[in-house]
């Protein structure tokens, strides 16, 4: 699949969070020199950050395969035990948006994680009786974008926490210059760093951005990726300086005209803008968090200063 192709295969091609690539690193070696499969690794941070990547470079590094799938995907104990069981030793499973595994699954999960053994229920009603299977030895790789989402035990069986965090723009500008390379195009190292500035913070929206200025690079001009060309395209995208989009927009305007500011409740401006509670809780809140433009407070959602500054308010005196 070419999509996968941007993604980096290795822990030496992967850019960024140094923090949890260093300690991975160690957690592997030491894996490996012992013949062990690598402990259990819980992944969370904001969607866009390299989970996925991430758990498909750990098989890599462990020379093992990995599966792959996600909590809302496996609805019934059957589900997990047939995959359980069809893993070879050593190898990865992934499962994406943990938090929504359903608690009847999680608990098959639980001797499977610490024992390596699946404890199933044959046979009906009186005649019932629980089984014990052994499993091979697997490293459970979890995403979750609020690791607070996850039921405490659950948590409590990963080895391995590791946080992703935003990239900064230098990071997100050496992502785009090495998937322009993989998709062959020519770009300056300053559209480069034009086209990380307005990423959020996040390869996957970096990545996006590249395809489509490359195809204004395309079709305007000569297919090269100048700063000129690159602004130009960002322009027509309407990705403002800081790369918000326009529910950012909405989400924060709402907040001002319609809520004075705040404090104003995440459902309440949930159903204001006609987007879900977790989609905003989930993708748009943090990031808005991390660059200042919002508040959360025990009454509610507040717009910062900032904010109204960033959005052209006049931000009202205090009395
Ligand atoms: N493509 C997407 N995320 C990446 C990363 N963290 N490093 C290298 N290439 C990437």
């Amino acid at each position: 699949q070419f999509e996968l192709s941007l993604r980096p295969q290795r822990l030496s091609q992967y850019i960024g969070q140094h923090k949890v690539k260093e300690n991975l690193q160690i957690f592997i070696e030491a894996a490996k020199l012992r013949q062990e499969s690598l402990d259990h690794v819980l992944l969370y941070g904001p969607p866009g950050l390299g989970k996925t990547t991430l758990a498909a470079v750990i098989a890599n590094e462990m020379n093992v395969n990995v599966r792959m799938t996600s909590g809302p995907a496996i609805e019934r104990p059957g589900d997990l035990a047939a995959i359980l069981s069809s893993l070879e030793p050593g190898d990865v499973l992934f499962i994406d948006e943990i938090h929504r595994l359903p608690r009847a699954i999680e608990e098959v999960l639980y001797p499977a994680m610490e024992d390596f053994c699946l404890d199933i229920v044959v046979g009906k009603g009186p005649e019932a009786r629980s089984v014990r299977l052994d499993l091979p030895p697997f490293t459970l790789v979890g995403a979750t974008t609020r690791a607070g989402a996850l039921s405490a035990p659950l948590r409590d069986r990963f080895g391995v926490l590791l946080r992703l965090e935003y990239y900064d723009d230098r990071s997100l500008g050496e992502i785009v210059v090495r998937s322009a390379h993989l998709f062959d195009v020519e770009i300056e190292s300053v559209a480069a760093m034009e086209m990380a500035r307005r990423s959020r913070g996040t390869p996957r929206i970096a990545n996006r951005l590249l395809k489509r200025v490359r195809d204004y690079a395309q079709v305007l001009g000569d297919g090269m990726i100048t700063e000129g060309l690159a602004k130009q395209a960002l322009e027509l995208l309407q990705v403002d300086p800081r790369g918000l989009d326009h529910i950012d927009h909405k989400l924060v305007t709402n907040m001002i005209e319609r809520f004075r500011g705040g404090p104003v409740g995440l459902d309440t401006l949930a159903a204001s803008i006609g987007e879900e509670r977790v989609t905003i809780e989930d993708v748009y809140e943090p990031y808005l968090m991390q660059i200042g433009l919002i508040q959360r407070t025990p009454r509610g959602r507040v717009a910062t200063q900032l904010a109204y500054e960033h959005f052209g308010y006049e931000y009202p005196q205090q009395t």
